[in-house]
This record gives structure tokens, sequence and C-alpha cells, in this order.
């Protein structure tokens, strides 16, 4: 077995090679001048097992990981399992409007197409996989290695931005040993929330904030500005999928004390690493 990386998830798929002493191999990976992708593994022959690690955000990185999955089958591989730490159109997951793609499902299943195994982390809405009829599919939670990381840092509450996430403050807090709630959210526009003035009591606490995604970090920023509110002494903000979208790095690094994310999309924050969860499953 090997594991295959394009250009979306290397830090990721080196640390799972390591982590299952499996070589990794580069895929070669360009542009043409018109900006289509050109794809090449440079071997001989693959092993008959492969893992594919790479996210399918931006669209660019979809394409390039099912032209990684037809140059794997060509050079002999026959079970692709295809590791896909961040899976773009997640949200996206019903049609909210009469009309809408429902591109969730039209990625997963242009993926189920081609793989034979696929395992997600941390998807929006976990149920989106029912989804997928014809192979495994499986999504992994990053909770264990956030609360892992945390766990000698002196956090005591932890916080979900919304009853959303409670779950996942759940998970974490008790990983952690510490209390856990939730705020109440309510989402203004794409970029703005506004969150419900509460009641927690966060004075000269550590909180950690956990959520799945920061995209534009609205959330974030409002949930922080509600804690300091409340007297929060520190409030450090950790997520699965750090999207940061525009400027949103700066303005968090502004705003929380800490900032961090798993290494499921690859920034100067992305310091915990999913690759033992997902070691356990392959
Ligand atoms: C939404 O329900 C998600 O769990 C996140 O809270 C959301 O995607 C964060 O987006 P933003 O950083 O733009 O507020």
């Amino acid at each position: 077995m090997k594991i295959l990386c394009g250009t979306s998830s290397q830090h990721l798929a080196n640390d799972l090679s390591i982590k299952m002493n499996l070589e990794c191999v580069y895929a070669y990976v360009r542009r043409f001048p018109d900006g289509e992708c050109y794809v090449r593994i440079e071997r001989e022959r693959l092993d008959k097992e492969i893992v594919i690690v790479q996210n399918t955000h931006p669209d660019n990185n979809f394409v390039e990981l099912l032209f990684m999955i037809d140059a794997a089958r060509s050079l002999g591989a026959e079970k692709v399992t295809c590791i896909v730490p961040y899976f773009g159109y997640s949200r996206q997951d019903k049609r909210f409007n009469p009309g809408e793609a429902l591109s969730a499902q039209v990625m997963l299943r242009h993926l189920e197409m081609g793989v034979d195994r696929l395992i997600t982390i941390d998807l929006h809405k976990p149920e989106i996989l029912d989804w997928v009829k014809g192979i495994p599919a499986t999504d992994l939670h990053a909770e264990p290695a956030i609360g892992r990381f945390f766990k000698e840092s002196g956090v005591n509450l932890v916080l979900a931005p919304d009853k959303g996430a409670a779950e996942r403050a759940e998970e974490v807090g008790r990983l952690i040993g510490v209390e856990f709630d939730h705020l109440v959210k309510t989402r203004l526009s794409g970029s703005e929330v506004k969150i419900t003035p509460s009641q927690i009591d966060a004075k000269n606490k550590s909180v950690l904030i956990v959520d799945d995604i920061i995209s534009t970090g609205g959330t974030i920023i409002a949930a922080t500005n509600e804690l300091k509110r409340l007297g929060a002494k520190s409030v450090i903000a950790a997520c699965t999928h750090g999207l940061f979208i525009g400027g949103a790095l700066d303005k968090l690094k502004m705003t929380c004390d800490r900032l961090v994310s798993t290494n499921t999309l690859e920034s100067e924050v992305s310091k915990i690493s999913v690759a033992e969860e997902i070691a356990k499953v392959i």
C-alpha cells in the first residue's frame, strides 16, 4: 500500500505516511497556460492498494483528484481509498431555494464513481454520506485530536459558537475534562452573525471555542467579543477546517488570544494533525 498525494494536502499525507510507515508518492501536477490541469504519477507501476489524500476545495483540487484517480488506476491501483480532509460544498447539502444545484450530492456522486472507499473528516452534515450507496464512506471526527492538543493547556471552558456545534464542544470538553456549553448564533448574511447575549459564566476563564469551519471568521469574532464582554480571561479559537477567507486570519489574530486549526487545510495555524484519526481506520 502507498499513499498518493497531489498539491492540496501534502503535510497531512506526509504525516500519515510517517504514522503508517508507508511511502508517500507525490503526483506531478502542473497547469497548462490555459489553466487546465496536468497530472502524472512518475512511476512504472503502483501498488494494488492506494490511499489518495486530496481536498476537493477549491474546485481546481477536485479536478486534480479525478485525474490522480485515473492516473493511479492506469498504473495498476485496484483498491483506491480516497481521503478528502476538507470536502468542498459540504454546506450546500440541500436545495435551499428551488432550482439550486445540490452541490454536495453532485460532488459525492462523481467521487463514488472513481474510488473504492471514501473517508472524510468533520463534514458539516455527516448525514450527506448516506447519499453514497455504492462504496463504504466514513466521516471521521477531529475532536479527539483537538482534545489531545488542548489537554494540558489551562483551558477551563469549551464553547460552541452555536447549537449546531454543541456536540463538538461537548466531546472536546469531556476529553479535556472541563465544562462545556454553547452560545446562540443568528446568521445575518454570508459574513455577518449575531451572538445572542449569553448568561454563561465565562468570567476569568480561559475559554476554548470550537467549530467545524472558520470561513470569514465572522462567527468566531462575534463569539469572542461576547466572551470578552462576559469577562473571559482569554479566548482561544480552534476549528477543524480553517478556510480563512479574505483577511480572516489577520482579523482573528487581532481578536482572539490564540487561533489553531487542524491540518485538513494547510495554513500558518494548522498545528493539529488528524493523521492519527485517519491511520486508525485504514
Ligand atoms: C456554520 O454553521 C459553521 O459551523 C461555521 O460556524 C461557519 O461556517 C463559520 O463561518 P464564518 O467563519 O464565515 O462565520
